[in-house]
């Protein structure tokens, strides 16, 4: 990546590399094959966020499997949610008696996730995981049991690998945090 250009001056330090993430998606995707290799699981992605973890973790998955997306926008600031999630796309997808593992970008308060588990159990999946990549230490505000999770990172906004502030970022390959404002 040129990061000569103006709008990286504002990146401060990539905490997390794309090697990293290699690694991490290889060990995490073993895991869930080994949970879901015989449930023929449905993988929602939430939009946007997760839409490139998404793909990695897919293609790490050689196993039977479908995939579907949501697109959720949580009211409040950009840096700040409030925990009232608007719907922007539903799934196209029936739960009902199917194996729900949900991909998520990043768990800050939890109450997106929160929100967005409340509404798909109203489904009757035959059963709900939850798959975070990076999940803020210490922020969460609701008791959300992640059952897999790629990083546990300090409490900080980062982007890239999906991850945006202001719709941009999304293209850099590791995990970067912004300057100061
Ligand atoms: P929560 O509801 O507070 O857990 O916030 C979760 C949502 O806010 C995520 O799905 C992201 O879209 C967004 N978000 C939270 N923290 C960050 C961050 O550090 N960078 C980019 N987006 C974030
Ligand atoms: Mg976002």
């Amino acid at each position: 990546m040129n990061t000569n250009n103006e709008i990286f001056k504002l990146l401060e330090k990539e905490i997390i590399t794309e090697d990293q993430i290699r690694a991490r998606l290889k060990e995490l995707s073993e895991v869930i094959r080994n949970d879901f290799y015989d449930k023929d699981p449905v993988l929602v992605g939430v939009l946007k966020g997760a839409f490139i973890f998404m793909s990695d973790l897919l293609r790490a998955l050689d196993i039977n499997l479908s995939v579907d997306f949501m697109a959720v926008s949580s009211y409040g600031s950009a840096t700040r949610t409030s925990g009232v999630v608007r719907i922007l796309k539903d799934l196209d997808t029936e739960l009902s008696n199917r194996h729900v593992l949900v991909v998520e970008d990043i768990v800050d308060s939890g109450l997106t996730l929160a929100y967005l588990r409340r509404n798909l159990l109203v489904r009757k999946p035959a059963s709900l995981n939850i798959c975070a990549l990076l999940v803020k230490e210490g922020q969460q505000k609701v008791d959300l049991d992640i059952r897999y999770v790629g990083f546990m990172i300090k409490p900080c906004f980062v982007v890239g690998y999906g991850l945006d502030v202001d719709e941009r970022f999304r293209n850099l390959r590791g995990i970067w945090t912004l300057k100061e404002r």
